[in-house]
């Protein structure tokens, strides 16, 4: 048989992004067991470097195994119970995906709605929580990957810390790409994936838990629905207890920790400036070339770029010949923008001029 040898590609669509070869090294390395003291000690590092990637000092902060849904689902089946009212933000597909998992952990589920393009008007989002007092959780996405908009949400923080409610943030496209203070913002259940800022592959999906949210988890009146993702369960194998639960995926964690050594080395701030220094010089390139963006501006994510091609562009074939003929990868659009606009990510590795350059130069042949 032959051997498994897929095309190196330049990955700029929504994730996954392009991954080191530091972090692929560590991937291949050696397998401990998953109860082995050596493995704990790298479980450890990953969980004090998440911490500092989140910018918290949260305890209850690990990977969840599984991808970026699976960090979604986490967060909202083990604060919501049958009943609890949750209001939640919607405008983009992510969004409507955390509004269906909220749903089907039996929440009645509020929604708010911004037209797609446009953030969450912050505003509609307090009077939604005044309106439902007893609302358990207010939830929204940062980085709305559907469609490239950046949501502030240090106002919305500063209103729930006040409350009971917990906030509930998903920071998939931003972690690590995009400043996330989750103390200093009030959020209490923050979740992300590894294949997009972070350039890990994808199969984590790092979590964090406030005090204020590990006492919601502790006063539950009935037990978690699933399983695998209940915390209670979790938090005796990733804390001191170290009681197995399942086997740890080791070599993503492997992976997880060399990408957030390298993070750690180049600073935080650093990288987040990086990124948007890029998505700058990326959004330069594109509007001389005739590229219309689809994010509202001052909204618009650094890590994805969502852009609409010049009139008289087949989208969709430009595309397929961007990745046939150049090996370089952008998205498509979703939903209602399907075939109308691609989303181009600018993630981890791939946040800088020469891999921007690399695309415009290809662009240019399509002009
Ligand atoms: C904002 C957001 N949330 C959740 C997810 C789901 O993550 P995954 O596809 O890794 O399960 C994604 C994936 O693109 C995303 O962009």
């Amino acid at each position: 048989m032959k051997e498994l040898k897929p095309p190196p590609l330049l990955l700029l669509g929504p994730g996954p992004s392009n991954v080191s070869y530091r972090v692929l090294r560590a991937m291949s390395t050696p397998l401990l067991g998953h109860m082995d003291p050596r493995f704990m000690e790298i479980m450890d590092e990953v969980c004090q470097l998440l911490r500092d990637t989140f910018q918290t000092q949260n305890k209850m902060t690990f990977p969840v195994s599984g991808t970026g849904s699976a960090g979604m689902e986490a967060a909202l089946v083990n604060v919501l119970e049958p009943g609890d009212k949750a209001v939640i933000g919607v405008n983009g597909v992510f969004g409507a995906r955390m509004a269906d998992v909220a749903g089907r952990c039996g929440a009645q589920v509020i929604t708010v709605e911004a037209p797609w393009g446009q953030p969450l008007d912050g505003q509609q989002m307090l009077e939604a929580m005044r309106a439902n007092p007893g609302a358990k959780l207010c939830g929204v996405v940062m980085a709305e990957t559907s469609t490239g908009v950046l949501q502030p949400l240090q106002e919305l923080g500063a209103f729930l810390k006040g409350t009971e409610a917990l906030f509930l943030v998903d920071t998939v496209t931003a972690l690590g790409g995009v400043n996330v203070e989750v103390d200093n913002w009030g959020i209490d259940v923050c979740y992300s994936g590894t294949q997009k800022c972070l350039s890990v592959p994808p199969g984590l999906a790092p979590i964090t838990f406030s005090p204020k949210a590990m006492q919601v988890l502790a006063k539950r009146q009935s037990k978690v629905q699933s399983w695998y993702l209940d915390l209670t369960l979790l938090q005796k194998y990733w804390g001191s207890d170290r009681l197995y639960h399942h086997t740890a995926p080791i070599s993503m964690i492997y992976g997880l920790c060399e990408g957030l050594r390298i993070i750690a080395e180049e600073g935080l701030a650093n990288r987040c400036a990086r990124h948007s220094a890029a998505a700058a010089y990326l959004a330069r390139g594109l509007a001389d070339m005739g590229f219309g963006f689809y994010a509202a501006e001052g909204y618009r994510l650094p890590s994805l770029t969502c852009v609409f091609p010049p009139a008289g562009w087949d989208v969709e074939a430009v595309r397929k010949q961007l990745l046939k003929d150049y090996d370089i990868e952008v998205g498509a659009g979703l939903g209602a923008v399907a075939g109308k606009v691609w989303r181009i990510g600018l993630m981890g590795e791939n946040a800088c001029v020469q891999k921007v350059n690399v695309l415009l130069g290809a662009l240019k042949d399509f002009a």
